[in-house]
């Protein structure tokens, strides 16, 4: 697809595009069908005899085509269905394995048993890990500085992996600040015994996560009018400004949230995070990769010293090539990945999610705005994107 317009405030940094992440693994995460072997592992064989495997085939496809190997398919099973399906109902429903509350479970866990592995039972502390970062500490004692790493377990690799996240380091560096973050208020508290003082930090940390996503994320991801407009805000948001519980409002995730209108993050991702230290990392060289940030050249510190002066990718039409071609390449020299905004339209297909067209004309309120041909695109999105849509759409 060509460049075309794109629209964008510099003054929105990577920050945004982090912050988004994290709540989103505190809110959704849909498993995949366990147990489905011969999906396109090796790249190549692109038939599968398993109902829920459907690969990805990039045959003919420009970059997968010049990597040098044969890769004619990308692994792609299906959402696990949820067990409790009607058997006289075709409709496969998917399973959300988190609380879809904003509650923090993305620091806590959302179980019992993850809850209490990150744990350190001992003044409310969660676990954190050997080593630490030198920070200057302000304000606090030695035990409550903030400046510990997340706890560690044995890898497949037999190398050591962080017990929450690897995925990619502005993120582990997100969770990192937050473990401490706990840490330090558990120390403040002014509650008896370990059990107390973990809830109750707990609690205020939980608060804070939706503080910070209510006042500062999403108004910058929704508008500040939408904000302002009690119906609208309500409406989109199901949200009741009351302080009482409200057994009547479904407080799941829906769908289309997890599967694609919350994915709009992937469009913020950057090629490299810029380090204040001068230290460039590039995205696509560091998934999944533990060591980054416990080098001294790329602590947490400086890759959250980094999102919050680097301007975010525009929300449009483009991903970076770091996620489009090398998602968790194995390494620099793997030579590709996997395609995430392929994966997110295979998801969609996947899950029965309409298309976008389906949506707008069930919002709209007069029929003068129902789209029935690509002309009516014009205005709503840019025109090198319907142009683009013409070609590949009947
Ligand atoms: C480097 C950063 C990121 C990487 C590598 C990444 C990667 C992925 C991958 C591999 C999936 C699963 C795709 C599938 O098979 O369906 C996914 C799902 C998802 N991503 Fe991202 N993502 C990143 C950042 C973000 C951001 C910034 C947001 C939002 C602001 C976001 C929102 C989501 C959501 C909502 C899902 C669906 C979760 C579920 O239902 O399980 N991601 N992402």
């Amino acid at each position: 697809m060509n460049k075309c317009a794109q629209h964008h405030s510099d003054s929105i940094t990577l920050t945004l595009m982090q912050w988004g992440q994290f709540i989103d693994h505190d809110l959704v995460l849909t498993p995949e069908t366990p147990g489905v072997n011969g999906c396109c592992e090796d790249f190549r064989t692109v038939t599968t005899s398993s109902p829920d495997c459907v690969p990805i085939d990039v045959r003919g496809d420009e970059f997968y085509g010049s990597v040098g190997s044969t890769v004619n398919c990308l692994s792609f099973v299906r959402s696990q269905r949820a067990t409790c399906i009607d058997p006289n109902n075709p409709n496969r429903e998917t399973i959300n394995v988190l609380t879809a509350y904003l509650d923090g479970s993305m620091i806590y866990g959302s179980t019992d048993t993850v809850a209490t592995s990150l744990r350190s039972f001992s003044g409310g502390l969660l676990k954190f890990g050997p080593g630490s970062e030198n920070l200057s500490c302000v304000q606090s004692t030695q035990d409550s500085c903030p400046r510990s790493f997340l706890p560690t377990r044995p890898g497949t690799s037999g190398n050591p992996e962080f017990f929450a996240v690897e995925e990619q380091p502005s993120l582990t560096s997100l969770h990192t600040c937050f473990l401490r973050f706990h840490n330090y208020i558990a120390s403040l508290v002014n509650c008896n015994g370990d059990e107390l003082k973990y809830q109750a930090a707990r609690k205020i940390v939980g608060a804070i996560v939706q503080v910070i996503t209510y006042n500062e994320f999403l108004p910058l991801v929704l508008g500040q009018n939408v904000m302002n407009d009690d119906f609208s805000y309500g409406r989109a948001l199901s949200l009741d400004r009351s302080y009482f519980y409200n057994k009547s409002i479904c407080t799941t995730a829906p769908n289309v949230f997890s599967t694609a209108c919350f994915r709009f993050g992937h469009s913020l991702l950057p090629d490299k995070f810029n380090l204040p230290n001068g230290r460039v990392i590039k995205l696509a060289e560091s998934f999944n990769n533990h060591d980054i940030t416990i080098k001294d050249t790329s602590f947490p510190s400086h890759f959250l010293g980094g999102i919050t002066l680097q301007t975010s990718m525009p929300m449009d039409q483009h991903i970076t090539e770091a996620v489009q071609s090398f998602l968790f390449a194995q390494g620099p020299s793997f030579g590709f990945g996997s395609d995430l905004p392929a994966r997110n339209i295979q998801r969609g297909r996947d899950h029965g999610i309409p298309g976008y067209v389906t949506w707008h004309n069930a919002c709209v309120n007069s029929p003068y705005d129902i789209i029935t041909s690509f002309d009516d695109l014009i205005g709503i999105m840019p025109d090198c994107v319907i142009a683009a849509f013409k070609k590949l759409y009947k």
